[in-house]
């Protein structure tokens, strides 16, 4: 259990220390409080809530009344982690829907809120920032932008991409980013990043090297068996174990 509650300036402080920053993403009460005992500094409501609770074929159709909906629930949870949520797809194009939305987040728990994207959504993560809102950036492969992209492919195998990668990351930073989530980046890449920047980088699948690493929480438990990612390594099979229980439970029942 977190003895204390973690702030965006203890997730910094970690990165100083040279301590590993493990993230979780958690969208309802149970989730959320399990997690906070066992001293996960950092949750996200994420908006992979729509793959692996909702049953979308991709996060584009999370909306915002969806993840307001999961945060509250985790928010009830109080944990002394470090909650954030989100921002879902097409709810940041404009500075004012930005704030708009960041808002809104913050008001059902949110104690940061995250985007994908770099230099381009820069004016938006300014205007959030000012309204005292602490940001997360999200940068590599953005699954809300798999349509256009075709598919969820790795990014900085190219000069030019690792190029954008650094000085995407740099810009977020300097305009006061907490953290930035780097998804499906080369590993020498994230830790170029990594070193280069001094707001902490939270890894998905981008090698050992980042400052902390984030995972769909289904995925680490094995609680979504019809696809894993091919970095993750489950560490429980949770969906074996509940058919296990049923099917203990269906036998006995008549018995018992
Ligand atoms: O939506 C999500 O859960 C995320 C993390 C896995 C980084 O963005």
């Amino acid at each position: 259990m977190n003895s204390k509650k973690i702030t965006v300036s203890e997730i910094r402080a970690m990165k100083n220390r040279g301590e590993k920053i493990a993230a979780l993403t958690a969208y309802d009460f149970a989730m959320a409080k399990l997690l906070d005992e066992c001293g996960v500094p950092f949750l996200l409501v994420g908006d992979s809530v729509g793959m692996v609770v909702l049953g979308y074929p991709d996060t584009t159709h999370v909306t915002m009344a969806e993840i307001e909906h999961h945060l509250r629930a985790a928010a009830r949870a109080k944990p002394n982690a470090l909650l954030g949520a989100d921002l879902p797809f097409k709810s940041y194009e404009t500075i004012s829907d930005a704030v708009a939305n960041a808002k809104k987040l913050a008001a059902a728990g949110a104690e940061f809120v995250k985007a994908e994207g770099g230099r381009e959504i820069l004016p938006q993560v300014k205007a959030i920032l000012e309204n005292g809102i602490p940001f997360c950036g999200h940068l590599g492969m953005l699954p809300q932008h798999v349509l256009e992209e075709g598919g969820y492919k790795i990014k900085g195998k190219q000069e030019a991409e690792q190029q954008k990668l650094l000085a995407d990351a740099q810009a977020l930073a300097d305009a006061g980013a907490f953290a930035i989530v780097l998804e499906l980046v080369t590993p020498p890449v994230a830790k170029a990043i990594s070193e280069k920047i001094s707001a902490p980088t939270i890894g998905i699948g981008s090698g050992p090297d980042c400052d902390g690493q984030i995972l769909v929480t289904h995925d680490l438990t094995g609680s979504f068996p019809w696809f894993t990612p091919k970095f993750v390594k489950p560490r429980a099979n949770c969906a074996a174990e509940i058919k296990t229980a049923v099917a203990a439970w269906k036998n006995s029942i008549g018995s018992e």
